[in-house]
C-alpha cells in the first residue's frame, strides 16, 4: 500500500489503537431533510470536536463545514436515487476523484447492495471505484446497504462484507448483527458498523460495545449521535468505548455524567 494511501487511512482508523469514530451525516443524499440535520451545519458543530472523521457529501462539506477544521472527510461518492423514487440500490458515482482531491478529503464511499436488483452495477461501480482511488493514494470505504427486503444476518453480512473486501475496499461498513465475529473474521480489511435507525442511547451504547468487541474497528454512526435529545454525551460516551476502552456500563455512567454536568 503506497504512503499517501496509508497516511490518509491512518487518519481515518487512528494508530496505535487502530479505532475509528465516524460521523455519519451524508443521510441527505437519499433522504433529504432528515430530522434534526434539517440545517447540518448546526448539527455538525458541536460534534466535530469529538469525532475522528466525517461522513458527508461534498454538498454539504461545502456548505457546512469550516473549511480551516483538521478533522479529516470521508466524501459519499455515490447517488442517484432517493427515498420517493422507484428503487433505492439504483446508484452510480456521482463525483469525481478531482473533486475529492480539491476537497481535501481522507477517503471515498460509496454504497454497494448486494443481492438487489442493481448489485451488478454497485458492485462494477466500487471495483472501478478503487481502480481510480488506487491511482492518486485514496482510501475507499465500502458501505454494504441493505434493502428492506434482505436479513440483516451474518450470512447476508459476511457475504456483502467479503464482496466488497474483494473488490478491493479499503474499509467496510456494515450493520451489526448476531454472530457478528463471523463477519469480521471473513473480511480480511477492518470493518465499521452504522448505527442503524435511532434507538435508545442506552441500546446505541450496548451496540457499539458489543460491535468493538467481536472486533469491529469502530463505527459510523449518525442518528443514533445527533437524533439523541443530548448529542454531546452521547459522542462522547461512543468515543470512551471506542478509545479509552470503556465497558458499556461505564460509558453509559459517563452519558448520564455528562448531562447532569450541563
Ligand atoms: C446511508 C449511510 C449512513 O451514513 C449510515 O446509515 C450511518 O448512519 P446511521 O448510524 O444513522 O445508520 O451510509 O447509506
Amino acid at each position: 500500500m503506497d504512503w499517501g494511501l496509508q497516511n490518509r487511512l491512518s487518519r481515518i482508523i487512528r494508530q496505535p489503537q487502530n479505532r475509528a469514530l465516524m460521523l455519519a451525516v451524508d443521510h441527505g443524499y437519499f433522504l433529504g431533510p432528515t430530522a434534526r440535520l434539517e440545517n447540518a451545519q448546526k448539527t455538525i458543530g458541536p460534534l466535530l470536536e469529538y469525532c475522528d472523521s466525517l461522513m458527508l457529501t461534498r454538498g454539504i462539506l461545502r456548505t457546512s463545514v469550516p473549511p480551516a477544521t483538521d478533522t479529516p472527510m470521508v466524501l459519499r461518492v455515490s447517488g442517484g436515487s432517493s427515498i420517493v423514487g422507484e428503487d433505492l440500490s439504483r446508484e452510480d458515482i456521482t463525483v469525481d476523484i478531482k473533486d475529492a482531491l480539491r476537497l481535501n478529503v481522507s477517503a471515498m464511499a460509496m454504497s454497494i447492495f448486494v443481492g438487489s436488483k442493481y448489485e451488478y452495477q454497485t458492485i462494477v461501480n466500487l471495483g472501478r471505484l478503487v481502480n481510480t482511488s488506487i491511482e492518486y493514494g485514496m482510501p475507499v470505504l465500502a458501505v454494504t446497504a441493505v434493502g428492506k427486503e434482505m436479513s440483516r444476518d451474518s450470512r447476508y453480512l459476511s457475504l456483502a462484507c467479503r464482496l466488497a473486501a474483494e473488490q478491493g475496499a479499503h474499509i467496510v461498513k456494515t450493520y451489526y448483527c448476531e454472530g457478528f465475529e463471523e463477519v469480521v473474521d471473513s473480511c480480511p480489511v477492518p470493518v465499521i458498523i452504522a448505527g442503524g435507525k435511532k434507538t435508545s442511547e442506552r441500546g446505541a451504547i450496548d451496540l457499539t460495545y458489543n460491535a468493538v468487541q467481536a472486533g469491529a474497528v469502530g463505527v459510523d454512526m449518525g442518528r443514533n449521535i445527533w437524533q439523541s435529545d443530548n448529542p454531546v454525551p452521547m459522542i462522547r460516551a461512543v468515543q470512551s468505548i471506542i478509545h479509552r476502552n470503556n465497558d458499556a456500563d461505564a460509558a453509559w455512567d459517563m452519558y448520564n455524567q455528562l448531562i447532569k454536568a450541563t
